[in-house]
């Protein structure tokens, strides 16, 4: 297994040119954690991701935006690992995870919340979260059937994780309320804390604050600002609202029907003309 090491003044990343270091000399960032090469996919006809290379570093937060239908979610799934793409590599820590199963990336560190809120909806907050931290989520039986065993201890373990986590995102009032009586923003906030329950280093969320109100945007905004200040945590953020990107992110990939048309700050992002073509054409 090889570390990942800090990249600043590298221009070559396991042999492939790294569009992302004149920015890494230019702001300084930190080191790579999460990276893909060249991934492509396809479905039918339509190529929704077309040699995308994008690299995360840590501790940063990463605004990943464009119009509907620029390949964004579809992103997510492949270095998540629900897709498999036709062609490129996906890395995390130096590791090629291209191959791995979802449940073994999330295991590693990488987590995710859903644009549509995949959730049961009978099931309490404080069930939901502690469902993501069950041994079936980690795939094996044979695992399964071990931690069976432990099954007392892993539940105290689970519920201790799991208050920490309704505490960090501020949701006590609702940890027994089934998630489907819940208001959106609640939702989208249970859905956060489902992913941070697993200590992640990385949390991909896709569309957080879609659909919420400005009062719940807000509410969002802050519990992922918390996060960022007490766990460090790495995050790309798919969002649509350019106003809380510029806000809050350090950086922005812009995609466009599945390529990758801007990498910079915020600001600068806001200003270029690919982008904003981009933008009013979609
Ligand atoms: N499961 C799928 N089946 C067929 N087409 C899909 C699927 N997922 C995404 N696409 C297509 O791929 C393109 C990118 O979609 P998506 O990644 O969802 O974009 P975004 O999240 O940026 O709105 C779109 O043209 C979309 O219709
Ligand atoms: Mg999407």
């Amino acid at each position: 297994m090889q570390n990942s090491s800090s990249v600043i003044g590298e221009a070559k990343v396991d042999g492939v040119w790294d569009t992302s270091s004149l920015y890494m000399k230019k702001y300084g960032a930190g080191e790579r954690i999460l990276w893909t090469v060249d991934v492509t996919l396809s479905f039918g006809g339509v190529r929704a991701l077309d040699r995308v290379s994008i690299v995360v570093r840590k501790g940063e937060l990463l605004g990943l935006i464009g119009p509907n239908g620029a390949g964004k979610t579809s992103l997510l799934n492949v270095i998540s690992g629900v897709y498999k793409p036709e062609k490129g590599r996906v890395f995390f820590k130096g590791i090629d995870i291209s191959n791995l199963k979802p449940h073994e990336r999330a295991r590693l560190g990488i987590a995710r919340t859903f644009q549509h809120g995949e959730m049961f909806h009978s099931m309490t907050v404080l069930e939901t979260i502690m469902l993501r931290l069950h041994p079936w989520h980690r795939g094996s039986i044979v695992e399964a059937a071990l931690w069976a065993f432990r099954a007392k201890r892993w539940e105290v373990e689970a519920r201790e994780k799991a208050e920490y986590v309704i505490d960090l995102l501020d949701l006590h009032e609702y940890r027994h309320m089934p998630v489907g009586a819940l208001p959106p923003g609640v939702q989208k906030k249970v859905d956060l804390a489902a992913a941070m329950v697993q200590d992640p280093e990385v949390i991909l969320m896709d569309e957080p604050m879609a659909g919420l109100s400005r009062e719940e945007k807000d509410d969002i905004v802050r519990a992922i600002i918390e996060i960022r200040e007490t766990r460090g945590t790495t995050m790309v953020l798919v969002e649509h609202d350019l106003e809380v990107v510029t806000d809050i992110c350090d950086r922005v990939v812009v995609m466009d029907r599945g390529k990758v048309i801007f990498d910079g700050p915020p600001h600068e992002a806001v200003k270029d003309e690919a982008v904003i073509t981009a933008y009013i054409g979609g």
